[in-house]
């Protein structure tokens, strides 16, 4: 029971003007209550009228290649098989036995016609239509009933391979929902041959924070020099230069080309590549040093020679975060995924990427640059998400002091001249400006005073 609902503390030492979950005393202009990130009311809120009445990330096209192809995942706090049917058709279905709710698959992915529930056997097609109870004669019923088939996603949509679900039937379509934040997700992958890549393995991490801290750093300029100080160091020690990785956060980031933008329901952008020059092996001259990587650079330069350049900068860490709200990080060459685990815990998947090259564009090289990339990769995951996750961890024991009730985000708010808008209301910002935060959490408020009617579908 939160301090709001029921305040002990005497009148005055509480800002009395914040009711609990009356979110527009939570949400302020400049400013959040700590309400949003502590309360178990408002989590709750947010696994319905978030994860469920808006577009959500699911999984990649690319993890389920082949029909009968299957991954578990989640769609907020469901549990969630997202499978290409018999038919090719992609499914999203509730991983949860119609019978008595055991969850049916435990597997993180595989390939299946059908699933049998461990518990007492009944077994599903992967349309999630029932196919068999066992010993049926000590049942009266009619199992043809739909009331007996799986719980589905009644709305799933890709778009360039990233699959979305959502409960929302009133919900406008993916591409509508995505809107102007296409722009980067489609220069992200175009930028690989045949404009594809493919999942490649995961790093998993757990916090012991709310799910939106995650959201609320992934446009983040403000913190990286201070809070990845030691990878920063680590990098320059390295290369013995201070030209690698994240120096351009260096001194004065907002002198840096770099801006943020926000887009638009939810959805931001950090680009940080006017930092870079435009020409081939630009990027891959700025990459860190990660061990292993002199063999591959050597091997893709002597098969390659004059075309080595674009090769190496495809291994090179695209400087970029795409962020789509609610949970979906595209960064690097990373795509990060926000799963909410309870108010005050969160895993974040880093879904490694790799290259496929049908088109034979790097003349056999790319094995050569998946496994550079692969290093490459492997740096942000283990020494810099653990300055991040530990910030989080911070924030939410800050949190927990009641009457110290406010988080502000007023960087670069009422500075003329600071914050540009378009003429279809995209905000461009510096870099380390939190106007992305003001705006999305404006955005949250917006869905969680929403009343939308979630529906789940079951196959005829
Ligand atoms: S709970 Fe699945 S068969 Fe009984
Ligand atoms: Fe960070």
């Amino acid at each position: 029971m939160s301090k709001l609902e029921q305040p002990a503390a005497p009148p005055g030492t509480l800002d009395e003007a914040a009711p609990r979950r009356n979110l527009d005393v939570l949400v302020q202009e400049d400013r959040v209550h700590r309400l949003i990130y502590t309360d178990p009311g408002i989590f709750a809120e947010e696994m319905t009228k978030v994860f469920g009445g808006i577009w959500v990330y699911l999984a990649h096209e690319s993890q389920i290649p082949r029909n009968d192809d299957f991954v578990t995942t989640r769609l907020g706090l469901r549990p969630i098989i997202v499978v290409r049917d018999s038919a090719g058709g992609i499914r999203a279905l509730y991983n949860r036995c119609t019978h008595r709710g055991t969850t049916l698959c435990r597997h993180e992915r595989g390939s299946a016609k059908a699933f049998q529930c461990p518990y007492h056997g009944w077994t599903y097609l992967n349309s999630g239509k029932l196919s068999g109870v066992p010993w049926p004669d000590g049942y009266a019923c009619d199992f043809k009933d739909a009331q007996f088939n799986l719980a589905q996603v009644p709305r799933v949509e890709s778009y360039r391979g990233f699959i979305f679900g959502t409960l929302n039937a009133d919900a406008p379509s993916l591409a509508e929902h995505l809107g102007p934040v296409t722009q980067p997700i489609d220069e992200w992958l175009d930028r690989h041959p045949g404009g594809r890549v493919v999942f490649a393995g995961a790093n998993r991490l757990k916090y012991q924070g709310n799910w939106k801290l995650a959201y609320d750093n992934s446009c983040d300029g403000y913190h990286v020099v201070f809070s990845h100080r030691s990878l920063l160091e680590m990098e320059n020690r390295l290369a013995d230069e201070s030209k690698k990785g994240m120096s351009f956060y260096r001194s004065k980031p907002d002198d840096a080309p770099m801006y943020c933008r926000y887009f638009g329901n939810g959805h931001h952008f950090k680009d940080k590549r006017p930092n870079v020059e435009q020409r081939p092996g630009a990027l891959w001259e700025i990459e860190g040093a990660h061990p292993g990587m002199e063999y591959f650079e050597n091997e893709i330069r002597q098969r390659l020679g004059d075309k080595a350049n674009r090769a190496l900068d495809l291994a090179a860490s695209e400087p970029v975060n795409i962020n789509v709200f609610p949970n979906l990080l595209i960064l690097g060459n990373h795509v990060q995924v926000i799963e909410p685990i309870a108010v005050n815990e969160t895993n974040l998947v880093w879904h490694g990427t790799a290259v496929i090259d049908e088109a034979g564009e790097l003349e056999g090289a790319v094995d050569a640059v998946n496994a550079l990339r692969m290093r490459t990769m492997e740096s942000f995951p283990n020494f810099g998400e653990v300055d991040d996750a530990a910030n989080f961890e911070e924030i939410q024991r800050g949190l927990a002091a009641i009457e110290d009730e406010w988080v502000y985000m007023h960087r670069g708010m009422d500075i003329p001249g600071r914050i540009k808008v378009d003429e279809n209301g995209v905000i461009t910002a510096p870099a380390t400006d939190e106007v992305f935060m003001r705006e999305y959490i404006k955005e949250w408020r917006r869905i969680m005073q929403s009343r939308p009617a979630l529906r789940v579908r079951r196959e005829p």
